[in-house]
């Protein structure tokens, strides 16, 4: 969707005769947004695409939100969701508003059926898995740590290649716009005059992977459409393969980005959660937290300063790092810190991550304007320990036998069975001190001091997860 391209056969100007081997019209469709000033593209089909030979309603999507009134953080362990449905009935969303849902899918089987959101746009972030999404644009390989924008209306099927030997099961995060906006780079990587990404932007055109044969499929038969609308999932029945255009050209088409391709920019000292942002739509934001040097200034602080998220609520999916190095984080945990509450770094981290020069951590951030909240799914994952795991001295093996705070009504945060005799900041330090990942003993907590060090790669004497 960032910049003008096109695939397959084309005519040499919009809106006239172009026509098919037989001698007949290909069907004409311009494929508008926001009153067909936004971003567009132009397809030619071998059928008109108004024909459609029956339609009917299916299931509910409508997503019901628990909790509304709880304010807390939350830390959802993703992992144990068993695989379910396909790629698009599979999906569970676990927090949500009237701007985004967000949902985690394991999905069992394949899918019998083309799907249509025509209520959203669509970020995926492949986390395990790969295979193909034919859409109607063309096919998009994909595989671990890709993102997939699908914008609204685009008709699509994923096909996920059988995991091999040892391989995880397909796994993905959905970043769905429920407020009809449009998931795109921020505007202020573009240029105002072309909408070419700038230089100082963390990815460019060559970064992102558009669609590519095949495209085309001219078969005639019974094929199902799903089409996600107004809380719905209707089935639209074909007398045609959807997937039969030629050619189309425009700016509005999926693609993928590898996270892997994403460069972040690092500073002398810490740099906020913008720098990392990837994409964003009407009232969120997604951005990615990748390995990188930290920060270079001699005396830096390399997590982050302990911040309020005022107008905001901060999802996190923890896609890979040290996860011992932060209490209870677990390779596809999800964790809400929302407005109103400042979060940071746990406690003896700041100290004991001085002179940490990389960081490893892969997550990948979605920050809303509104609450967020969860779902029932969410509540049966969620871990109650969490919101007390800056508790001064919290130890996390002594949570099973703490009281949690389940209803997040004010039940107790201090004094609990676990927390009594708060240890001393040294001892606070000194446990913390597992929050590091140290791979040389000979150099752990010697900050490196010249930048240039930390830029050849010698310089990995240290780790730090540094999430905000
Ligand atoms: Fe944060």
């Amino acid at each position: 969707m960032p910049y003008y391209t096109k695939l397959g056969k084309l005519p040499s100007k919009r809106h006239i005769q172009f026509r098919r081997p037989d001698g007949k019209l290909y069907a004409e469709e311009v494929f508008g947004t926001e009153g067909f000033v936004g971003p567009t593209s132009t397809l030619y089909h071998i059928n008109p695409p108004t024909q459609v030979i029956g339609w009917k309603q299916l299931y509910s999507t409508k997503v019901e939100y628990v909790e509304r009134d709880t304010m807390r953080m939350r830390h959802v362990k993703s992992a144990p969701l068993p695989p379910k449905g396909d790629a698009v009935t599979g999906r569970v969303v676990l927090f949500g508003n009237n701007d985004v849902e967000i949902s985690v899918c394991v999905p069992a089987e394949p899918m019998k059926y083309h799907f249509k959101n025509a209520s959203a746009d669509e970020c995926f972030f492949i986390h395990f898995g790969s295979g193909t999404v034919f859409t109607m644009f063309g096919a998009l390989k994909f595989g671990p740590r890709d993102y997939i924008v699908i914008p609204k209306g685009t008709i699509y099927q994923f096909v996920f290649d059988e995991p091999k030997d040892g391989e995880p099961d397909p796994r993905f995060l959905l970043m769905e716009s429920v407020n009809g906006s449009h998931i795109l780079p921020p505007p202020r990587y573009l240029s105002k005059k072309t909408a070419q990404f700038l230089e100082h932007a963390p990815y460019c055109e060559r970064d992102l992977r558009t669609p590519e044969m095949p495209m085309t499929f001219d078969k005639k038969g019974k094929y199902e459409v799903r089409i996600k609308s107004r809380d719905l999932v209707h089935s639209y029945q074909y007398s045609y393969h959807p997937l039969d255009i030629v050619g189309w050209d425009g700016c509005y088409y999926p693609y993928c980005f590898n996270i892997d391709d994403f460069s972040p920019i690092v500073g002398k000292h810490h740099m906020p959660p913008p720098t990392h942002q990837t994409f964003e739509a009407h009232n969120f934001v997604i951005c990615s937290f990748c390995p990188r040097p930290l920060d270079f200034h001699p005396q830096a602080i390399v997590v982050p300063y302990n911040h309020s998220n005022l107008d905001s609520d901060e999802v996190l999916y923890y896609v890979e790092g040290n996860y011992k190095a932060r209490k209870g984080i677990e390779v596809g945990s999800l964790s809400l810190h929302p407005q109103g509450i400042p979060h940071g770094p746990h406690p003896g981290t700041p100290e004991a991550t001085i002179g940490a020069t990389h960081t490893n951590e892969l997550a990948v951030m979605c920050d809303t304007f509104a609450p967020l909240y969860p779902t029932q799914a969410a509540l049966e994952l969620d871990d109650l320990h969490y919101p007390r795991s800056w508790e001064h001295g919290w130890d996390p093996t002594d949570a099973a036998t703490s009281n949690g705070h389940a209803n997040g009504n004010g039940a107790p945060m201090k004094g609990t069975k676990g927390t009594k005799g708060s240890t001393s900041a040294k001892a606070g330090a000194k446990k913390s001190g597992r929050l590091v990942e140290t791979k040389s003993a000979g150099t752990a907590g010697k900050p490196k001091k010249t930048s240039a060090a930390r830029a050849t790669g010698a310089r990995g004497s240290k780790a730090a997860n540094t999430w905000d």
